[in-house]
């Protein structure tokens, strides 16, 4: 089964093509994986703007599925289905997905799937690694910071969640504050290489605390004072601060899958969103995965951050179940992947 997959949810305009065996089992083939970030777009701004993203979308969208299927070397009759991010995310971004996904849908007579941004990254791991479920997902990305089983697509049962902001929000104003760019993850580890990770002691919200949400403004507020008060004099204080602040994610991490690893024993926990990327984390992670009897699997780091291929594997994974939707399908702004949890907050 080939599917194209179409990821706009935010600052990435990419399209992908994969193929996957028929059956439900995991690992499939990436024919082509385009990418266009918008960076230089945003930059300026420090931070992704929406009308921006959006527009950048637009002007791209079309190129890059042409590219994505000359690549696979592929014309749209040999493709079983077109999928697209439904949500959630930056809703301009995502109507400009939804819309090229269901043209060509229709135009080619081919069934058109919503994919969830976020069943994209639970399900990543599958398009590389032979991970069955149900597994223990820690799904760390720009905008989430959640502890889920996942049983299959659309079948999520949430742990935990933070309270406040996410993981890889911190990072990035982290990054801010110490003027090292954006998107702020990938500087926030290069600058802490060689770092003391034991030099600032930063609070750790939630930790030892029972139960798997997690929670980040305290950590923010504590990096902002503490880069408030940095000795302009001492060259070496940025890199420990950088590695104090990864240590601190680090052990909230560790104290937060440990809990879910208790809670909802399973042999494999896997990591997965744009904070995944980070070697660091993989490296605790790993630990805790090991001290409770797991074994941690992570997709490749080039397919933590968005991109097209994971929409099209979830669109491999759901086609195969015969989930397709209709083209009256709505993006969505907000779309949790266990609804009966996201009503409890
Ligand atoms: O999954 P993603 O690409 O987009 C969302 O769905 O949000 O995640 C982006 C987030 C950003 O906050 C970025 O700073 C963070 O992932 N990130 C990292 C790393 N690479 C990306 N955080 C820590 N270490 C990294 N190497
Ligand atoms: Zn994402």
């Amino acid at each position: 089964m080939r599917v194209l997959g179409i990821e706009t949810s935010c600052d990435e305009t990419a399209v992908a093509v994969v193929e996957g065996a028929a059956g439900t089992g995991p690992v499939g083939r990436i024919l082509s994986n385009t990418v266009y970030s918008q960076l230089t777009e945003h930059r300026r701004f420090g931070g992704v703007v929406p009308e921006i993203a959006a527009r950048a979308h637009l002007e791209r969208i079309d190129g890059l599925v042409a590219q994505a299927l000359d690549e696979a070397g592929l014309g749209l009759s040999e493709l079983d289905a077109i999928a697209a991010t439904g949500g959630p995310g930056l809703i301009g971004g995502v109507m400009v997905g939804v819309m090229t996904a269901k043209a060509l849908a229709f135009a080619h007579d081919k069934p058109f799937i919503a994919v969830n941004h976020l069943e994209g990254h639970a399900l990543s791991v599958r398009l590389t690694e032979p991970v069955e479920f149900p597994y223990l997902l820690l799904l760390v990305s720009g905008g989430h910071c959640q502890l889920l089983t996942v049983r299959g697509p659309g079948d999520f049962t949430r742990l935990g969640t933070t309270i406040d902001d996410a993981a890889g929000e911190c990072f990035d104003k982290t990054a801010k504050l110490l003027g090292l760019g954006f998107p702020g993850g990938p500087a926030v580890e290069r600058a802490a290489e060689g770092g003391d990770p034991k030099r600032f002691a930063l609070p750790r919200p939630m930790w030892r605390k029972p139960g798997c949400d997690f929670s980040f403004s305290g950590l923010k507020t504590a990096v902002r004072q503490t880069v408030e008060k940095l000795p302009a004099d001492d060259p070496r204080a940025v890199a420990d601060l950088c590695a104090s602040f990864q240590r601190t994610v680090g052990d909230v991490f560790a104290d937060r899958c440990a809990n879910a690893l208790v809670q909802a024993p399973s042999s494999t926990l896997v990591v997965a969103g744009g904070v995944a990327a980070n070697v660091y984390l993989r490296g605790r992670l790993e630990e805790v995965a090991a001290a409770h009897g797991a074994t941690l699997v992570a997709p490749p780091v080039r397919l933590c951050t968005d991109n097209g291929a994971m929409i099209a594997w979830a669109g491999v994974e759901r086609l195969r179940l015969g989930r397709v939707d209709a083209l009256d399908f709505r993006p969505r702004p907000r779309w949790p992947l266990d609804p009966a949890a996201a009503n409890r907050m």
